[in-house]
């Protein structure tokens, strides 16, 4: 069977595509995840047809071929398409260069078929050093479209790739963000990318960059959002939410529609759509640029009572930071499981149960922290915290997570919050005991679980996404506060106590 057959074919009769015969090795080295045909296949008609006779296409990362093949293949069913197509294809892996370029010659044979020359130009290189040379050279606005799959990988800070794309201005936490970046400085304006990569760089700090970056010129016209987690890559097992996102080369325009896609799996036999505006999905005013993504009416509303509430975490005179000890980093000798002389509670996620803290406790791995010159400023006064988990597991119905520390508790001066936590303080101290179980209560509520999921696609909850809710009043906390209870699974007078504040505020007819 030819690959164009096998294009055409299910998911499960074709092989060499699908990167099931990469060695593990090469797998993991070079982030070889094949995007399933079905995929491939939905994201290249994403693309708007142009009425030109040559187009220009990037694929960098090509792998297979998966996303020309079908890049190409769509253009073939445009009205009044191409006569000729051009292609620059990126790959680090050279050993896909036999399959790969019996795959290209095929889709070649394919084009002619259909009147169309192909015509491609294979980089065996990094794709990263080589456009930065060649956007420093001006090389740029190239392409009238770029389609990939780019590799999923942390860029370390000080790398040389770190470095050399710092050199063009570009600061990028992963490579992904960085291929897209890069991607885009090549299309020509009106130009259009379609990128799958994981969901994290909608929110939190470290993705703040690319979020800037990517509204300089370029704005998003499609968005679509998968319910599983495993879904798209289930073959190879990529735990991450995974998101296709569509851009076009033109400038920022809040009022400007983007379509926001929705199905449980990449099957797409359920996909559901609705219309947003751009102002809708990065507010205007939000000076982190969080990408909230609504996949329905119900979100909408959810989101749109919760940013009725009154007040940012500012106005009710709190903050919440990310706990100050990294517990590898303290002295050996100051922490330990067991509670000895001098020492203080070392408090992290494991300590945070049923929206209270329980310490200490038989099962972890540490429970105390000695206070001396080397750490004292890392150590918060007594008083009452909410602490949040940052990493919530998969099993947990919610994502945030948090418990009430209650000072009266315990008998120490000090507290030590777990780098893996967050912990909201009034100027770095604690606050009013009423106040806390409020805002706990405010926390495990099933809405705000909702809300933050709009814009949170992984498991982490950031201080950041913390301070980028809205709140309720001060004396809303308190009232809230009454529903508070660490010793019963109390979720219904929980919703049923903050739907009655937001009502407050968002009144539904
Ligand atoms: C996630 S796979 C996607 C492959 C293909 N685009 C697809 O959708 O099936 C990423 C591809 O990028 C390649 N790659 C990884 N790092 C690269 C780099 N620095 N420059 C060029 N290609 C790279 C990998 O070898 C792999 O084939």
């Amino acid at each position: 069977m030819s690959i164009i057959d096998l294009h055409v074919s299910t998911e499960n009769s074709f092989n060499e595509i699908n990167g099931n015969n990469r060695s593990i090795e090469l797998k993991e080295k070079y982030e070889q995840y094949y995007t399933p045909t079905n995929i491939a296949n939905y994201m290249a008609a994403m693309f708007k047809p142009k009425k030109k006779k040559s187009i220009t296409m990037l694929d960098p990362g090509v792998g297979m071929g998966s996303l020309t093949i079908a890049f190409v293949r769509n253009v073939l069913e445009w009205d009044n398409h191409p006569v000729e197509i051009k292609a620059l294809l990126y790959e680090i892996d050279e050993t896909v260069k036999f399959r790969l370029e019996e795959n290209l010659s095929e889709l070649k044979e394919y084009c002619l078929s259909h009147g169309v020359t192909f015509q491609w130009e294979l980089k065996f290189t990094d794709f990263i050093s080589d456009s930065v040379e060649k956007i420093l050279r001006g090389d740029i606005d190239i392409f009238d479209y770029v389609i990939l799959n780019p590799p999923y990988r942390k860029m370390v800070s000080g790398s040389k790739e770190d470095d050399e794309l710092r050199g063009i201005g570009i600061q990028s936490a992963n490579y992904y963000a960085a291929f897209v970046s890069l991607s885009k400085r090549y299309l020509k304006q009106h130009g259009e990318y379609v990128a799958i990569t994981p969901r994290s760089f909608c929110n939190g700090v470290y993705f703040l960059p690319y979020r800037k970056d990517m509204e300089l010129d370029t704005r998003y016209l499609d968005f679509h959002l998968f319910d599983s987690r495993t879904s798209p890559f289930s073959k190879d097992q990529v735990l991450q939410e995974t998101i296709i996102y569509h851009g076009i080369k033109e400038i920022w325009d809040s009022n400007k529609y983007v379509n926001v896609l929705h199905s449980t799996d990449s099957s797409f036999s359920d996909t559901s759509k609705q219309l947003l505006k751009l102002e809708e999905i990065v507010y205007p005013s939000d000076a982190n640029r969080v990408i909230r993504i609504l996949r329905n009416g119900d979100e909408k509303q959810i989101s749109d009572r919760i940013n009725a509430l009154p007040c940012t975490l500012k106005d009710i005179g709190l903050d919440v930071s990310t706990g100050p000890i990294v517990g590898f980093r303290e002295k050996s000798e100051n922490i330990s499981k067991d509670v000895v002389e001098n020492s203080y509670p070392y408090l992290y996620s494991k300590h945070i149960k049923n929206g209270a803290i329980v310490w200490p406790l038989n099962d972890a791995k540490n429970n105390s922290i000695i206070g001396d010159d080397s750490n004292l400023k890392r150590l918060r006064n007594r008083g009452n915290y909410v602490l949040v988990k940052r990493m919530s597991s998969k099993e947990e119905r919610r994502r945030i997570i948090c418990g009430v520390l209650k000072a009266s508790d315990y008998n120490y001066e000090y507290f030590g919050f777990d780098n893996k936590t967050n912990y909201y303080h009034r100027n770095k101290s604690g606050f009013e005991l009423e106040v806390t179980k409020g805002l706990c209560v405010f926390l495990s509520a099933s809405l705000v679980d909702i809300y933050f999921r709009t814009f949170s696609g992984h498991t982490q909850v950031n201080a950041s996404d913390l301070k980028s809710l809205r709140y309720p009043t001060i004396n809303d906390l308190k009232e809230l506060s009454s529903a508070y209870d660490d010793e019963s699974d109390n979720q219904d007078s929980i919703d049923r106590k903050v739907e009655e504040i937001i009502k407050k505020y968002h009144n539904q007819d």
